[in-house]
This record gives structure tokens, sequence and C-alpha cells, in this order.
């Protein structure tokens, strides 16, 4: 198997990661619940996760850290605890479903949604933002980069704009998080929510919320919290207001042992590689006759997610990645990205698009073997 598809879930991970969930599960008690050298080992263990995260993306400490099961779920905290009825909330057409639902969810509930549109390449304008907001505006919702291009967002110039106006900057960085520069306090973000699975390389059922200090939300789930047990209020402090239950302790060893390995190799170095292998695919497919790529690759994308997006003319994008898995054993993924207005943008709502996603420990092999299976059909294609 040529695993391109790491912008769903990357495969491709440091040993150290399953070594450090298998010597969890057989070690590590319950984080916070109880005094015995197990559920102290998990506790220490959950807090340095904590303190290696906030410093990672540029927090405001460990306990302004909170874990959930993935990105989804912290963006559903997001709008769940920020938005009422009667807020306006601005978002954008680059946004994935994670985000897009929640919205239309509080919308239907009477809140007032403005959708920052996306251009022909998939590109929104942040001078559409300043346009955008109101007195009543309470949020912006923002993707860092599209899971369908690749294509980024100025997260910094967004939230100097957020902070200028007033209104809270909630940030997604599923699809950039251990891959590009995040940093909270830099890029004026209130509110970031991460998944562990991706450029993160943790185990799947791992990803976060950081609150900045001081910004309350109302939390999606109560119950136990391992302190303040007798009050029938969930305790309001953080990291506890928003991690009801039992946490995934095991995942969270691993997505330690990844962030750690990530920072030991050097964030950039992998970034940079990423980016190479990306440009390498790109050069050799957009000169191919009938290849339509998406997004902007142009001088000004140059920082972007390692993601190349194409369909072979008017195929279908679903038999597309069908051959290249059956055929060539090159593993895609095709259809919608469960980005729809992202699809819209780019004409793609029926055809869907072949997401081929890179990872620093892709081949260069593997990359020249999936732009020549694309050369193959695309030929085939055209017949
Ligand atoms: N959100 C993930 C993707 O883009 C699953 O494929």
């Amino acid at each position: 198997m040529i695993y391109l598809d790491h912008a769903a879930t990357t495969v491709l991970k440091p040993r150290c990661v399953a070594e450090a969930v298998a010597e969890a599960m057989t070690s590590l008690g319950n984080s916070g619940r109880g005094a015995h050298g197990a559920s102290l080992g998990a506790s220490r263990l959950v807090y340095e996760t904590r303190a290696l995260l906030s410093d990672f993306f540029g927090a405001d400490g460990p306990e302004q850290v909170a874990f959930t099961a993935n990105a989804t779920m912290a963006l559903n905290m997001a709008a769940e605890g920020l938005v009422e009825p009667g807020d306006h909330v601005i978002t954008t057409g680059m946004e994935h479903n994670s985000v897009l639902r929640p919205l239309y969810r509080k919308e239907r509930q009477g809140a007032e949604l403005t959708i920052l549109p996306a251009d022909k390449r998939g590109c929104i304008s942040l001078k559409d933002l300043e346009q955008a907001i109101r007195p009543e505006t309470k949020a912006f919702f923002c993707t860092h980069a599209s899971n369908v291009t690749g294509n980024v967002n100025d997260l910094a110039r967004a939230g100097e704009i957020c902070r200028r106006h007033g209104i809270l900057f909630v940030a997604d960085v599923s699809q950039t998080g251990g891959i590009l520069p995040v940093d909270m306090k830099a890029m004026n973000v209130d509110v970031l929510c991460f998944t562990g699975h991706k450029g993160l390389l943790g185990p799947q059922g791992t990803g976060g919320i950081c609150l900045r200090r001081g910004i309350r939300l109302r939390p999606l789930l109560v119950g136990g919290s391992g302190i303040r047990s007798y009050e029938k209020e969930h305790p309001d402090q953080m990291p506890e207001a928003l991690e009801a239950g039992t946490l995934n302790v095991h995942g969270i060893a691993g997505l330690h042992a990844a962030v750690s390995c990530i920072r030991q190799q050097g964030r950039e170095k992998l970034f940079r590689r990423e980016l190479s292998l990306m440009q390498m695919f790109y050069e050799r497919v957009s000169r191919l006759p009938g290849v339509i790529i998406y997004g902007d690759f142009g001088e000004e994308a140059a920082v972007r997610a390692p993601i190349v997006s194409l369909n072979l003319g008017q195929e279908d994008s679903a038999w597309t990645a069908g051959e290249l898995s059956a055929r060539f054993g090159i593993e895609t993924r095709a259809g919608a990205h469960c980005a729809p207005l992202m699809h819209r943008a780019l004409g793609t709502e029926k055809q869907g698009a072949v997401r081929f996603s890179f990872s620093h420990m892709n081949t260069e092999a593997e990359v020249e073997a999936a732009a020549d299976a694309v050369e193959v059909l695309s030929r085939e294609a055209a017949l």
C-alpha cells in the first residue's frame, strides 16, 4: 500500500506512538480518580501532555488545555458553549462539516450566521470578514487550512481583526496542527480546536480544545470530574470544566509520544519535507493533459497543507480513487471530504475530487509511483 490519505488520518506514525499506547494500557490507571501509583502515573502523564500542547500551541498554560475525542467534539463544544440565540456568528466557505453543522444548528436555534464565500480556487478574503462584523457579532470560526485544497488562512491577520473588533476568534487547526506553526498568543486565537490523529501523529480518539484564560464555555457534557463530587453543578474550573468522565489516557500517552517526537525532529523540517513531496507530485501531475487541479498553488500559496486534489476530466472521483487503489495500491480519498461549501465553490459538488495528502514519512519513490499512476489513468480517461 502507498498511503496518501494523511489528511484523513496519519497511518505512518513514529513507532514510539504505538509503543507508548501499549505501555500505558498495562500501567496507567484513571487520571484524577485515585491516590495509588497507577492513577497518579496517569495524572502525571495527562498534566505533562497538557503542558506539552500548551507550549506547542502558545496557549495560556496546561490547565487551559482540555482533552476531547476529536476536533469535531471540540468544535461542537465551542459552538454550543459560546453562541446564544440572537448572536451573530461568522464562518467561511472553506469549513468542514464539523464547523458548519454545529453552526447551522445554532442558526436554527436563533443565531444569525454569515459565511464568507470561497472563490473558484476555494480561497476566502479576510477583507470580507471586516465587512461582515456587526455590533452583535459574537465570534469568527475559521479553519487554518482547507482539508480539500490545503490552502491556508492567515490566522494572525484574522486574529488581529477579531481582537480589534472585540469578537471571539475560534480556530480549527485540524489540518495544520503539527504541520504549520500555530501560536494562540501571536495569532490572537481565543479558542483553538485540534485533533490528535492527523499532523500531530497521535492515535485516533485524541484531540482537544485550548481556551484563552478568562474565556468560559458552557460545557457540553457534565458528570464525573474527580473533584467537588458533592456539588450538583459540574466544576467550572479549567480543565475539569470541559472534561466529564474518564479521559482517553492511553490515547493521550500516544499523543504525548507523538508531539515529543515532532519537537525532537523539528516541525519545520518535517513540514519542509512534506511540502517538497507535495511539490514533486504537483509538478508531475499538473503537466498532464486532462488533469484538473483544485486550489491555489501560486507564489503566495507557498505555505500550504501538503494536499493536492484533482480530477481526471469529468471522471467521477470515486472511480479514479477506486482504480488507484485496486490497480496501483495507492490510497487516497475521493468524494466530498465533508466540506460541501468548498466543493460548491470549486464546482465539484457532483464529481467530488481525488485528494492526495502527504506525510514526511512517504518516500520519493511512492510519490513518483502515484504520479505515474495518475498519468496512466489520465491517458485512459482521455480515450
Ligand atoms: N476530516 C478528515 C478528512 O478531511 C476525515 O478526510
